[in-house]
């Protein structure tokens, strides 16, 4: 590195807050509707779920409270197991966790990085047995009450062997779609074929509401309960009756106002990301040791967080090695994150397999993606990546 002034900071993903972000949340200010019921509530939900195709959308504060929801709802209970990804950010784990329940990680499919339907059919069909309506896990003698796959990074998951799998063995279907609005599975969104599919809105999605989730389903029952348990369980507002123990995980008109104007800009902001990860692909083709992320055949990704895996042995730098010279020049990255299996807060339960999810840990990396990342500022990416690469 040369000396003189530091290039300027490219981070990894920002949001975009340029369409009618303010005059939203200034009508909530004038009209003083900002709290957890309101007109921008109702609109945000209905938008989403027209976004997506399904039905119902329950807004709520986060993508996390969106899961815990979900799970109970789809009969989850204290003691039982559900599967989920091994390669996945921390929330789904932790939702399952929340209901005292038990994840049984699942490892990620080489291609795809997405749950490994092949691993979930094996344990299911060899490791479990019936006992009259319970699907029982043998080595644990606990009840299988749920699949949750999550689509990673943007690509969805391979959802019809999930299904297929789902209906043959009686169990509900939840997908954590939270990094994925916008993507399409075999030209339908990502989250519409999902008994229930759930979002969030987190800074780094592709579209914001600051924090914020939703839960997604074609059941108007479970729509009813999802509102009903994130409203505190209320039977009686008047006299504060309260049915069961509920949460307040309603998201405010506020944060659905952000999420009404950030909403409009979903297409654009979804083909500029696919731009980007074009423009990536095409850069970072002769650069020798980086592998980009793949799209397969029948999904339409969103490339949420554009990741390459990094091969040391052909780069000549590892992936933290490779994160740290990026650093030092201004430019944000981040490893794929710690597979649960591996998570101190998660010792201890099932994995089936469990080696890929750790390699894909270990050379993954994710670069500069947000939907405001200007060419000059890729080609700079781009040219550092190329830079430092063995010579
Ligand atoms: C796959 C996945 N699931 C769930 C969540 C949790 O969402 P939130 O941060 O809104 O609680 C996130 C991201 O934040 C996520 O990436």
């Amino acid at each position: 590195m040369t000396n003189g002034p530091a290039p300027a900071f490219i981070p990894l993903s920002v949001p975009e807050l340029r369409g009618r972000e303010w005059d939203y949340v200034k009508d909530c200010l004038d009209t003083g509707w900002v709290s957890s019921v309101g007109a921008y509530v109702d609109r945000f939900e209905r938008a989403v779920a027209e976004a997506v195709g399904v039905a119902h959308g329950v807004a709520v504060m986060n993508g996390t409270a969106a899961l815990h929801l979900a799970l109970r709802i789809a009969g989850v209970q204290a003691g039982d197991e559900v599967l989920v990804s091994d390669l996945t950010f921390i929330a789904p784990a932790n939702a399952i966790r929340y209901l005292d329940a038990h994840p049984v990680f699942v490892d990620a499919d080489p291609v795809t990085w997405q749950m490994d339907a092949t691993r979930v059919e094996a344990f299911l069909a060899g490791s479990c047995r019936r006992e009259g309506e319970r699907l029982v896990n043998r080595e644990t003698g606990r009840r299988v009450a749920c699949l949750l796959p999550v689509d990673v990074a943007g690509h969805p998951v391979d959802l019809d062997p999930l299904l297929e799998l789902a209906r043959r063995y009686g169990l509900p279907l939840v997908e954590d779609a939270s990094e994925c609005l916008g993507a399409h599975y075999k030209d339908v969104p990502a989250g519409s074929r999902a008994d229930m599919a759930c979002l969030s809105f987190n800074g780094n999605k592709v579209i914001t509401t600051g924090g914020g989730g939703m839960l997604l389903t074609n059941r108007e029952d479970w729509a009813r309960r999802a509102k009903y348990l994130s409203t505190t369980a209320k039977d009686d507002a008047v006299e504060f009756v309260h049915g069961e123990v509920g949460y307040n995980y309603r998201m405010t008109n506020v944060l659905a106002a952000l999420g009404c104007a950030q909403l409009e800009h979903l297409g654009p902001y979804v083909a500029r990301k696919r731009a980007i990860a074009a423009r990536y692909r095409e850069g970072l083709a002769g650069i020798p040791g980086l592998l980009p992320m793949e799209e397969p055949p029948w999904a339409r990704s969103i490339f949420w967080m554009y990741t390459v895996l990094v091969d040391p042995a052909a780069y000549g730098l590892d992936s933290r090695g490779l994160l740290a010279e990026l650093g030092a020049r201004n430019i944000q990255a981040r490893p794929l994150w710690q597979p649960m299996h591996l998570s101190p807060a998660h010792a201890g339960c099932q994995t089936l397999g469990g080696a890929v999810a750790e390699r894909l840990n270990r050379q993954g990396l994710s670069i500069p993606c947000s939907v405001g990342l200007t060419d000059a500022d890729q080609d700079r990416v781009i040219q550092t990546l190329a830079g430092l690469a063995r010579s």
